[in-house]
């Protein structure tokens, strides 16, 4: 249960606000002056501040100033009495969430509060992902020289200086959340919130309240009102990733809301407006989903305005020695490891090495290296990716390394897809889907790997 402290010194007023914050599911404190409010907010414990600006002994400016000294991610609501507006003003400009002009409507309040509660929530997450190694603090850094991915970068570049909705697609790891960031860092909005949402992660049930919001009572466990994602990202960008994920109903639900431009909350009467750009990602073959009648056409063309393409890291091969640099470098300062290069040896079997989770499986497997590692360079026994890990065919054994490595992919690719083509009984568009690749590419695939059966088999 979060907790609220109010700090009022009018008693009836008080009395009407803790009832008010309790019915919606907050713990309350009371102060009656600045300085009993100044001491409870160094006490700790206390999510989120409201006071009054007029206060007996010390004012709210000075229980702002305490708060902005000891915790400043608490947010602080100033009520303020007609007349003392631009001391308000001042005080916002000083850090205070918001302010509200008394009289106000309680329902105004617990509004600005939820609104407030939940970007410290999201502010939190997005704390503890900058300190996830894998992390990255500031505009992201997006390595690659290939023309694939030249060629994304500049996209994206290009699409960021408008509000077009931008459909990212690629393969898992690719980078898809890592081009989302930097898109909105490189927009008008970047000084506003980018709030993310992925599809996938959260249950079906939750999904709707969580993009949209509900009002308190809409179903049973809405103990009170939830600001939705959507409205969180007003003004900013909202990341929708996995969006292929989301469920025929959500679906005609996302398209009013794109087309109309406006919100209602699960339980909501009236609509909200909504200013967000959005960014799309998947790593499914949306139009395959749009042709077996799983994914809504209308809505598949309202994302794909402008569709960016992320290449495997199996197309751009070229971007590995950058890559490998890159994690070393930023890895190791993060582990604190006296890690600064890989030996030719440990060179050599990531150079042949499939990665089929692309970026990400590179990052991972030069992170479990540092941890391992004992001296400055990375050897192959800490790589755990030798050779006879994935393939340890005649075929490897001829020609020069580069032959090697290029035969590798192409063995286990082949042997996947024969593996999920058979799985999915010849149903090609499933068995895309199932190996994270367009339609077009395992058509592709099947050709040059002549795959058995690949042309006699049922066309979806
Ligand atoms: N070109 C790149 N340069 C530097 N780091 C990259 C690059 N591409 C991806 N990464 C890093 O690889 C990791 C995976 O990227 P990201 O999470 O953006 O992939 P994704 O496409 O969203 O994957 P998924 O579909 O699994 O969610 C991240 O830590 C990201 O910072
Ligand atoms: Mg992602």
């Amino acid at each position: 249960m979060e907790t609220i402290l109010l700090v009022e010194d009018l008693e009836s007023l008080a009395g009407v606000l803790s009832l008010a914050l309790e019915g919606a599911g907050f713990q309350v404190l009371l102060a009656k002056d600045g300085v009993e409010g100044i001491a409870k907010v160094r006490k700790g414990g206390v999510d989120l501040v409201v006071t009054d600006l007029k206060l007996p002994k010390k004012s709210g400016l000075d229980v702002l100033r305490a708060v902005k000294e000891q915790t400043p991610e608490i947010p602080v609501i100033l009520m303020t009495a007609h007349g003392s507006i631009e001391t308000a003003v001042k005080a916002v400009k000083e850090g205070a969430y918001d302010f509200i002009a008394k009289p106000f409507d309680p329902d105004h309040l617990m509004l600005q509060i939820e609104k407030a509660l939940e970007k410290k929530r999201l502010l939190t997450e997005n704390l503890i992902l900058k300190e996830n190694l894998t992390g990255q603090i500031g505009f992201p850094k997006i390595i690659g020289k290939g023309k694939l991915i030249s060629d994304a970068t500049e996209k994206m570049r290009k699409v960021a200086q408008g509000k077009t909705t931008v459909l990212l697609l690629g393969e898992s790891g690719t980078g898809k959340e890592l081009f989302a960031r930097a898109l909105h860092l490189l927009s008008p909005r970047h000084d506003k919130p980018l709030v993310s949402i992925n599809c996938a992660a959260i249950p079906k049930d939750l999904l709707e309240s969580e993009l949209f919001g509900h009002e308190r009572g809409a179903f049973t466990g809405a103990v009170g009102r939830k600001i939705g994602r959507f409205e969180l990202a007003d003004k900013g960008t909202l990341f929708l990733d996995e969006v292929g994920e989301l469920d025929i109903t959500l679906q005609a639900k996302l398209l009013r809301v794109l087309e109309e431009g406006e919100v209602m909350r699960v339980g909501g009467v009236t609509n909200v407006k909504s200013d967000v750009r959005l960014i799309a990602a998947t790593n499914r073959d949306l139009l395959a989903r749009v042709a077996r009648k799983e994914f809504r056409e209308d809505l598949y063309y309202r994302l794909n305005v402008f569709s960016i393409v992320i290449p495997p890291l199996r197309e751009r091969r070229e971007d590995l020695p950058a890559l490998i640099d890159h994690f070393i470098v930023q890895i190791a300062k993060a582990l604190k490891k006296e890690v600064r290069g890989v030996s030719p040896e440990a060179m050599k079997i990531l150079s042949a090495h499939p990665f089929t989770g692309n970026v990400r499986e590179l990052q991972n497997a030069i992170e479990r290296a540092i941890i391992l590692c004992e001296g400055n360079l990375l050897l192959p026994q800490d790589l755990g990716l030798t050779p006879s890990n994935f393939q340890s065919e005649e075929i490897f054994l001829a020609g020069g390394l580069a032959d090697a490595s290029g035969a590798a992919v192409r063995s286990v690719e082949s042997k996947m897809i024969q593996k999920v083509l058979s799985e999915c009984g010849g149903n090609k568009s499933r068995a895309a889907e199932k190996l994270q690749v367009s339609y077009k590419t395992l058509l592709t695939k099947i050709k040059e790997y002549q795959i058995d059966g690949g042309s006699k088999m049922k066309r979806f």
